[in-house]
């Protein structure tokens, strides 16, 4: 079997947003694969980030995939104002609304791909009658709502079952929360294919070689 290209998106959460579009445009140079949009609505989540409208700014800065988180309940009424931003993929969390097989025909049929998130204690069976309406699977390995947090090492259990689960579907499986050098490599070898980075990527100015040593330490581990 070929080895498992691993993907890096740096979230912006970790960003100086007085200078976002700069921000955007040096990961985005530095190598990055897909650029992570952390939304949160002080409801879901303990914390406020950002909106539809910044999605759409930061847009025309990198031509790079925007991998746009949904930490918000409802999820459904927002969808279309972030397709409509210009996201290409958008993520809902399994917990934020009661009807997840709609939210995420909603995104497919706006002409996004469909991810789902679920939070730690949210078992994998929660997705098992969706799997073919998804784009996209996010294991959050923190508690949803900031950045700098540390990584929960029993999250490697459930990574390890969801790409069972995924077998030969066309679907990424993206892990977000504490990743850094040093865990990159237990994700890669439970299955990970994308790996969230806020303040690995952004703790220095040297976002290239951030970037760098996450992809390396993954890709020797991936599978
Ligand atoms: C947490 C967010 C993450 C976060 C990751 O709610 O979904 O994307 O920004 O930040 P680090 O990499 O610092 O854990
Ligand atoms: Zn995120």
């Amino acid at each position: 079997m070929a080895t498992r290209n691993i993907l890096i998106s740096p979230s912006i959460l970790a960003a100086d947003f007085a200078r976002l579009g700069e921000e955007v445009r040096a990961i985005d140079q530095a190598g990055c694969d897909w650029v992570h949009v952390d939304v949160m609505d002080g409801h879901f989540v303990p914390n406020i980030t950002i909106g539809p409208a910044v999605v759409k700014a930061i847009r025309p800065q990198t031509r790079k995939v925007l991998d746009v988180h949904l930490m918000i309940a409802p999820a459904d009424p927002f969808i279309a104002a972030f397709a409509e931003a210009g996201s290409d993929v958008i993520t809902v969390h399994a917990e934020a609304g009661p009807h997840l097989d709609r939210s995420l025909e909603l995104i497919r049929s706006l002409g996004k791909k469909a991810g789902v998130s679920l939070t730690p204690q949210t078992p994998e069976t929660a997705i098992a009658y969706v799997l073919d309406r998804l784009d996209l699977i996010l294991v959050m390995t923190v508690n949803p709502g900031f950045g700098g947090q540390a990584f929960i090492p029993a999250m490697l259990d459930k990574i390890a079952r969801v790409r069972s689960m995924i077998g030969r579907r066309p679907i990424e499986l993206e892990v977000d929360g504490g990743v850094t050098a040093d865990t990159a490599p237990a994700c890669a070898r439970a299955g990970a294919s994308v790996l969230v980075a806020g303040s690995a990527v952004f703790k220095d100015a040297k976002y290239a070689e951030n970037i760098a040593a996450i992809r390396s330490a993954a890709q020797a581990a991936a599978a």
